[in-house]
């Protein structure tokens, strides 16, 4: 019954949507502060998307141990949701900003000339396009450029973080996910190019 449920892809759609509540109450009837609105939901799908990035180098840290290949089953099986909820708090973000201006498309069109605003519309637009792709209609449609079509999730990274930089003038703030996410990488990274290095940690079982 436990494992079931913890394999439920309902209780991680529960949990991963647990965090839009005040948002919908804030669409529902606004009533809080535009800025922390922005701060909360652009942080949280700067979060999501960096743990799902994460994942595959976790799962090849984990690889040597027993216990470590059943939460990699577990993160592989769930990160696609892990990137949609990323998306999905990135479109409740947007949504913000474009009740802020007043629905405003000419000045959101000004404003997303600016780099600024633009790396945040690039991330948004390739959000929108991996989350349309992102179930086995886009698979069987993309055939084999559906894989290369998903490390556009990196250019997504670069771009929000680009947007937060760019935007925010307490950087320290995002060098928290900067930073986690270019180790992950430099692992994952690792990993490829020196498969020696990958046998030398299966050998640590
Ligand atoms: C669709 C285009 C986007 C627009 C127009 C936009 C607009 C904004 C604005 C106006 C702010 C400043 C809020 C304030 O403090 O007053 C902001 C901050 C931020 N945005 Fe976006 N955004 C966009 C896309 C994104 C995306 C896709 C992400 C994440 C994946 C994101 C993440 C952030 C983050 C992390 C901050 C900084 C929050 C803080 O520390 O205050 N944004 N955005």
């Amino acid at each position: 019954m436990i494992a079931k449920l913890i394999h439920s892809r309902y209780l991680i759609w529960v949990l991963l949507a647990v965090p839009a509540i005040p948002f919908i109450d804030e669409f529902i009837s606004p009533s809080r502060y535009y800025p922390e609105m922005m701060q909360r939901s652009g942080v949280l799908s700067v979060q999501l998307l960096v743990f799902s990035l994460s994942i595959t180098p976790i799962t090849l840290v984990l690889k040597p141990y027993d216990w470590g290949r059943v939460i990699s089953r577990w993160l592989l099986a769930k990160r696609k949701y892990f990137g949609l909820a990323a998306a999905a708090y990135a479109a409740i973000h947007t949504i913000f900003y474009l009740r802020f201006i007043a629905w405003d498309i000419e000045l959101a069109w000004l404003e997303a000339l600016d780099w600024p605003f633009g790396t945040g519309w690039i991330a948004m637009i390739l959000f929108i396009l991996l989350a349309v792709f992102s179930n086995s209609w886009g698979v069987k449609t993309l055939g084999k450029a559906w894989k290369p079509i998903q490390r556009f999730s990196y250019i997504i990274a670069i771009a929000s973080l680009s947007h937060w930089l760019l935007l925010d003038f307490f950087i320290d703030d995002a060098l928290y996910w900067i930073v986690p996410l270019t180790v992950a990488k430099l692992i994952h990274i690792a990993f490829r190019v020196y498969p020696l290095f990958a046998k030398a940690t299966d050998k640590l079982v």
